[in-house]
This record gives structure tokens, sequence and C-alpha cells, in this order.
């Protein structure tokens, strides 16, 4: 915490227990323009009033975010989108009835029902029901939608409890309701309806093959394959190097997991000989390749699992922070399922340091 700052209150919802006090007075807070962090099923976000510009301001300076980045707005049900989208299209409504509540946002025309702040005046504005019932009660007590960027530090792993959200955030922001761990580990799927076809601006929680199944085909922003910078994304937040953990990723990309551990280690050698603390992300299939030698190993999940891989990712880059490590050498993984999304992530971590085996 920063001096001078009085600390964030932590206040904890046990599970069944949504519609409480406690959930009532952290809405209050956020009609009052007040700033609460509250669990999603993907990970924490920091939410504020969005139809209070002042409060949406006070997310930018809490996170050092840039102001061209704009936040999703969350709603506690599609039965409320009408009240602030004048037409919803027909592919909104089919989405809804089936991915929401869920990890999937999707970006609309903007009937300037929002200040300018939210959506960074692109004329469009990103929406989604979150799925955690923590999240849902929060939205229901504050009565008002809230906009809600990931509530890590800008450029950082995006928090997946608590603890995240208060290393990065204490001090700077009023509240943190502790839920417990988010489930998913990555962000909502960005789905952009304001073009003909429907467009992936960050793969998420929602695959594309679902998407697909529903929609027919749906096409990929180029930025998600390509590192920070490569592109000018749709999606201003898929510009920045982001997920960061102190020190930098080196990304692995290829199928062969014997061949990765191989290079992994060879790389890891080449580092220590020069003096420096080496730190290895790796599935839990190779994590034995690498033990033993002094490095840092972190596992994240199954590689044939995508989904247990996502859900420690995030704990994994920010355990390397606690570790003081001088470097990160990630395995990449596949990018079937929710492996796109993880992909995603550690190829912006990784800020373009990518090898190809
Ligand atoms: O799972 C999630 O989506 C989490 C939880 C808290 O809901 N939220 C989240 O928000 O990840 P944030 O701000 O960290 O990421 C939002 C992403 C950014 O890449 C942003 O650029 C994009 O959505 N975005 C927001 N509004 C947009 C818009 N109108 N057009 C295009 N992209 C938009
Ligand atoms: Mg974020």
């Amino acid at each position: 915490m920063e001096q001078g700052r009085l600390p964030t209150r932590v206040m904890v919802v046990k599970s069944g227990e949504e519609d409480s006090p406690t959930v009532m007075e952290a809405g209050a807070v956020l009609r009052a323009g007040g700033l609460v962090a509250f669990p999603t099923e993907t990970v924490y976000g920091l939410g504020a009033s969005a139809l209070d510009e002042q409060a949406v301001a006070g997310i930018f300076k809490a996170k050092g975010r840039p102001t061209d980045n704009p936040l999703i707005v969350h709603i506690d049900s599609f039965a409320s989108l009408g009240q602030y989208f004048q037409r919803v299209p027909e592919r909104a409504r089919l989405l809804a009835a089936h991915f929401w509540p869920g990890p999937l946002t999707l970006v609309l025309r903007d009937d300037n029902r929002f200040p300018a702040v939210v959506s960074g005046g692109l004329g469009t504005v990103a929406v989604r029901v979150p799925a955690h019932p923590v999240a849902l009660a929060l939205l229901r007590a504050a009565g008002v939608p809230v906009a809600a960027p990931s509530a890590n530090a800008s450029g950082r792993p995006s928090p997946t409890t608590a603890a995240h959200v208060l290393d990065d955030l204490d001090g700077r922001i009023d509240l943190v309701l502790d839920g417990g761990p988010a489930g998913l580990g990555v962000e909502s799927t960005v789905l952009d309806l304001t073009g003909e076809q429907p467009v992936i601006l960050r793969p998420g929680g929602v695959t594309p093959r679902q998407l697909e199944a529903l929609l027919g085909p749906v096409k990929l922003d180029p930025a998600v394959n390509g590192a920070a910078g490569d592109e000018k994304p749709r999606s201003p937040g898929m510009k920045y190097t982001h997920y960061a953990p102190q020190a930098p990723v080196m990304l692995f990309d290829g199928n062969d997991s014997a061949r990765m551990a191989k290079r992994i280690l060879a790389e890891a050698e080449r580092l220590a000989v020069r003096g420096q603390r080496v730190g290895i992300l790796a599935c839990r299939d190779n994590e034995s390749m690498y033990q033993g030698k002094g490095y840092a190993v972190v596992t994240t999940g199954w590689r044939d699992e995508p989904g247990t891989i996502a859900a420690a990712l995030y704990e994994s880059l920010r355990c390397f922070d606690r570790q003081s490590v001088d470097a990160i050498l990630a395995e990449g993984v596949s990018t079937e399922g929710l492996g796109l999304a993880v992909m995603n992530r550690l190829l912006r971590a990784a800020g373009g340091n990518v090898v190809k085996i």
C-alpha cells in the first residue's frame, strides 16, 4: 500500500450468503461513486457505477490504465440490456440465451447512455452478464450497471483471488469482496457484433467452436494470435503488453513437448551460467524434466486439459514475482478450446519474445 492512503476494506462473502448485508453495503458504495473489487467467474473485476463519470475515471486512475482502453459494462440480466441499447441485435439475443450469465462480452453500438469515459468514445459499448453469484448479487444490490475491468494494476496479470487484488490496489480502492478464487481463470471472450460478421476481439471463456455452433463462421481479429503492438487491434486493450509478471517472459511455441523441454533446459542453462535466477512455467506433464536443477519451476495444469492451465495461469505468473526470478521461460500450449485464450495471454505477457520450435 502507498503511504498516506487508507487500507482497502476486505469483506468476505461465503458461498450461499450472497444476499447479505455485506453485499448490500458494497452495492451502496458503488451507488455512491466508490470503487469495489468483486469476484466474477473469470477473474476479479474492479467496479464503478457505469453511469457516474467521475467514478469511472477513478477506475483508470486506480489501475494506471490508459484512457483509450474502454471498459466492459456489467449488467444483472439480459432483460436489463434494453434499458441501455435501443436496438438489441437478434444475434445478441441468441448468444445471451446460450451464454449469459457467463464469460461472453458483446460489443454493441453505443446509444450514448453511458458517459464517454466508459467506452473511450469508440462508438461501441462492451457488455456482459457475469455468472458469479457474488457479482450478480452485487449488481442487483447496486441497482446500476457496473463498469469493471480486471482488478489488477494496468499491465499486470489479472487477479484470480482477493489477495491478488490487494497486491496491486491496496489503498487505491474502497473495498474488496472476497468470494474465494475465480473459477475460470481467464477473462471473458470479447465478441464484436457491430459488423456484418461477428469478430472475436479477445479469446476467453467461450470458445470459437461454441460460438460457431450457434452463429456459423466467426472471424478472429488478427491481433489475437500476434504479439502486442503487431497490428492495430480493434480491441484497444490488445495493443498493450499485458498480463506481465516482473521478469521478462520468453514463450516457447510448438507441439512437441519433449523437444520443448529440451530447448527450455538449454536456454535455462545458458541464463543460469550468466548468474540469472531462472523461472520455468511448465505444464504438469513436463514438471519432472525441470526439477532438481535449481530452477524455480511453477506448474499450471495438464497439457490436454486447457481448462486446468487457464485456472492456474495468472496465479502462476504472480508466483514468479514472489520468487524474484530474473527471467521466465514458459511452455506454450495448443490453441484448442480454452488453449486459445491461454496462448493469447502468454503471447502478450511475453511481449513478442517467442521461440518457435
Ligand atoms: O472476464 C472479463 O471480461 C473481466 C471481468 C472482470 O468481467 N473483465 C475484463 O475487463 O477483462 P478488461 O477491461 O480487463 O478487458 C476488457 C477488454 C479490453 O481488451 C478492452 O479493450 C476490450 O475488452 N473492450 C472493452 N470495450 C470495448 C469496445 N467497445 N470495443 C472493443 N473492445 C472493447
Ligand atoms: Mg484486464
